[in-house]
């Protein structure tokens, strides 16, 4: 079947109890048991709940997977796969990440002993010097946020069987309709699925998708011992959502193409990141291994005062943290996603004081292009 009708069916069969077409929100902490042992598959609602198993065949399926696991936020599922290793392992991680998942590994995971080393994945030599003896993960984001870099995902194949690494990438700024790195041969996919995958901004949500029954039963167990599940009514908030992933996703790519295109001529603007540009250095890239190029972009303004003006007469663009709802979003990575980045890596990383990103909504792109036209007069 297509993506389409995978996303409006997979997992959803109709209600067995009572024919409804959606799946019920089975808003139960336990199941009676008939006997001593002997039950319908679910005994305790931390293990299991048909509404989240319902979800996580979905996604399995969408990413192209053997399982998914949902928790309850991407953070919980990062810091979930995280707790695969072990004290004196290490892990190799894109440098420009999602801030929380710097503050993760810098802050939380580096008092467990799991050593971290953010470096360019958009160059696979620079990945492949980063390996040591004791480096067991790679944690790609593509592309990264919010400056947009790919890394190639074939290469990071290539890198991670040479040296019996695991391969795991955050496709949440994608979205399986765009992205599908299991194909490229990722062992592990990431979601927040907070983002696209549930798309109407009212849900906080996480999801691992993988392909091979051992991953799936040690990630299961991590589940189910430190328990952050994701809870039925937000999982059928996320299954609900998905059922318009590609229709969604087909609109937020025209319309961040339009925007990013605007912004590429207007001369406020000193430079516009977005994969889909012809001046981006990746496009050929982006054009291989994406199916489109996404609503993400970014820009630079030259300066904090800049951005500030700009962000201030927005009024269709909402300021806020987050991305991939059915709105826009607007917001300034360096004192709102990346402020627990030191100034001195997001500098390294090319997160400026000057940049904007943007998460283009699925609103009638001419009524965005107009808002942003005129609070870049401000500027
Ligand atoms: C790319 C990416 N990954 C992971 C996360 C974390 O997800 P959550 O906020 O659902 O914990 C975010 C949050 O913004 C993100 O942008």
């Amino acid at each position: 079947m297509g993506f389409a009708t995978d996303a409006i069916h997979v997992g959803q069969e109709p209600d067995p109890a009572t024919g409804a077409i959606i799946v019920p929100i089975y808003q139960t902490s336990t199941y009676v048991q008939e006997e001593l042992g002997k039950h319908k598959g679910y005994d305790y609602a931390r293990a299991g709940n048909p509404t989240r198993t319902a979800l996580e065949r979905n996604l399995a399926r969408l990413e192209g997977g053997s399982h998914a696991l949902t928790f309850a936020s991407g953070m919980a599922a990062i810091n979930a796969v995280m707790t695969l290793l072990q004290s004196g392992d290490h892990v190799i991680c894109s440098h420009a990440v999602y801030g929380g998942v710097y503050r993760l590994f810098t802050q939380v995971l580096a008092r467990f002993g799991l050593e971290a080393s953010f470096v360019d994945t958009s160059c696979a030599a620079t990945v492949e010097a980063a390996v040591k003896k004791n480096t067991r993960l790679l944690y790609v984001e593509t592309p990264t946020n919010p400056t947009m870099a790919l890394s190639d995902l074939k290469e990071m194949k290539r890198i991670t069987s040479a040296h019996k690494l695991m391969l795991v990438v955050d496709n949440t700024f994608m979205s399986p309709y765009l992205q599908r790195p299991l194909e490229f041969g990722a062992d592990m996919v990431v979601h927040s699925t907070t983002k696209f995958l549930n798309g109407h901004s009212d849900s906080i949500g996480g999801a691992v998708i993988l392909t091979r029954q051992e991953d799936y039963d040690r990630l299961y167990f991590i589940q189910k011992s430190a328990g952050a599940i994701l809870n039925p009514f937000d999982c059928w908030l996320v299954l609900r959502g998905v059922k318009t992933l590609a229709v969604r996703m087909q609109q937020h790519d025209k319309n961040g193409q339009a925007i990013a295109e605007f912004l590429e001529k207007h001369p406020k603007v000193q430079q516009v990141f977005y994969p889909g540009l012809r001046a981006h250095p990746q496009y050929e890239l982006a054009k291989k291994q994406m199916k489109g190029f996404g609503a993400m972009l970014s820009f630079e303004l030259g300066s904090l005062d800049a951005a500030k003006r700009m962000l201030k007469h927005v009024k269709l663009c909402s300021l806020a943290e987050s991305l991939g709802g059915v709105e826009t979003l607007i917001s300034h990575p360096v004192t709102m996603t990346h402020a627990s980045v030191p100034p001195e890596e997001r500098a390294k990383n090319g997160i400026t004081d000057g940049m904007v990103r943007i998460s283009a909504g699925i609103e009638d792109v001419e009524d965005l292009i107009a808002d942003l036209d005129r609070a870049l007069q401000h500027v």
